[in-house]
Order: structure tokens, then C-alpha cells, then sequence
């Protein structure tokens, strides 16, 4: 846990715990973290998750890069500061999601090694499913839903991820989704909820 930047502030522990929580629901709690190129299907995978688990009565929400980026990091641009500080804070949020024993899906392009594995280190263990939605660039600037890699293409955006920026791929993600081959959105949404059948987050 970070220290907070003053030194009088002191822990508050209530009666309820994460467990309890976790048993009121039916299901474990858990984050599920999406990470991968723009277009490469990251956040119409979690909303096809969301719909499914939603369906079975699961506690679920969805964080996604560009609606964050709308409220709570609508200071933070694309520097290596700013998306470090924006996965920073998706981890804080993932983790009072976890620990309100909910399922939190969070779909951002979380370039950086570090920045994911911090995460990682944040939650206990088993807490995060890092899920690499593993698409070419020429797939996503293929797909292009927002124009995006037009404009970058053209200097028209600086420092975006694939093309002047980079992307550090997962070393040991949970699970692969390789949305250039399989390009059903529903059967990658299947293959992350067998995980999670599989691994007993349901049960
Ligand atoms: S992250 O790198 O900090 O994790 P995040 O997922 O929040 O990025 O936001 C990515 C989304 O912002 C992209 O899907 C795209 O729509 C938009 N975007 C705008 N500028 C850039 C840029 N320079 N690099 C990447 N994505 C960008």
C-alpha cells in the first residue's frame, strides 16, 4: 500500500470484510484486465463479458480508457507520466472494486510492463486476470473505428501506442485472445468466462 502524502492520516478498518461481501454476492470478487493496441477489441470484448456475467446476476462493472478519461483522469494526456498515472489510479479504483466484492473488468491500453505488473502487485494474489487481446497493428489500423491511426499516421496525434509510442507486450498474461484470428467477439468473451468457470470465481 503508498503512503499517503501526510503523515496524519491513520487506517479505518470496519466490521465488514471482503469476504462477507464476496459471500452476499455468490461469486468471488476479481479484476479483470484488459490490455492491448487501440482496435484491438479490448473494450467490445468486456461489454459482450458484461452482458453474459450480467445475465447470471453477477455484480459486474466496466472501466474503459476513453469514458475515464471523460470524468476522473480528464487531466492526463498520452505522455509516459500521464498513462502511467492513469493505470495507477484504474489500479486504485480496480482495487475498492475488488474489495467491495464486485467483478471489475477494466479496458485500457496499459502499455507499460511496470504499470500492469504495480497492479498486479496491488491486488492479492489471484485477484487479477491480465487478459493480452493480442491483435496485429496492421488488424487495428485496419479496423481504425475512431480514425485514430489516420490521423497518427499523419502527425496529426503524437505519442500514440503502435505507431510513435509503444507497447510492451505481456510476459505471463492469464489468457490470450487473439482477436486477428478469431474475430467473434462472442467466443472471446466465452474463452475469458471458461476461465473464470474454470478457476472457480463463480462457483
Ligand atoms: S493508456 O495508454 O493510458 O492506457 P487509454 O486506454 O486510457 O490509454 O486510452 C486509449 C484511448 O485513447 C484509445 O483507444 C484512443 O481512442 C484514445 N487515444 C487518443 N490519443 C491517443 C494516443 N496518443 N495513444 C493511444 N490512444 C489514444
Amino acid at each position: 500500500m503508498n503512503s499517503p502524502k501526510s503523515k496524519d492520516i491513520y487506517w479505518h478498518e470496519g466490521d465488514i470484510s471482503k469476504e462477507d461481501r464476496q459471500r452476499q454476492h455468490g461469486h468471488k470478487s476479481v479484476c479483470i484486465w484488459f490490455t492491448g493496441l487501440s482496435g484491438s477489441g479490448k473494450s467490445t470484448i468486456a461489454r459482450k463479458l458484461e452482458e453474459k456475467l450480467f445475465e447470471r446476476g453477477v455484480k459486474i462493472y466496466v472501466l474503459d480508457g476513453d469514458n475515464v478519461r471523460h470524468g476522473l483522469n480528464n487531466n492526463l494526456g498520452f505522455s509516459p507520466e500521464d498513462r502511467t498515472e492513469n493505470i495507477r489510479r484504474i489500479g486504485e479504483v480496480s482495487k475498492l472494486f475488488v474489495d467491495a466484492g464486485l467483478v471489475v473488468m477494466t479496458a485500457f491500453i496499459s502499455p507499460y510492463k511496470e504499470d500492469r505488473n504495480n497492479v498486479r502487485n496491488l491486488l492479492d494474489d489471484g485477484e487479477f486476470i491480465e487478459v493480452f487481446v493480442d491483435a496485429t497493428i496492421e488488424t487495428c489500423e485496419e479496423r481504425d473505428p475512431k480514425g485514430l491511426y489516420k490521423k497518427a499516421k499523419a502527425g496529426e496525434i503524437k505519442e500514440f501506442t503502435g505507431i510513435s509510442s509503444p507497447y510492451e507486450i505481456p510476459e505471463k498474461p492469464e489468457l490470450v485472445l487473439n482477436t486477428t484470428e478469431e474475430t467473434d467477439v462472442s467466443h472471446n468473451a466465452e474463452k475469458v468466462l471458461k476461465f473464470l468457470e474454470e478457476n472457480k470465481f463463480l462457483a
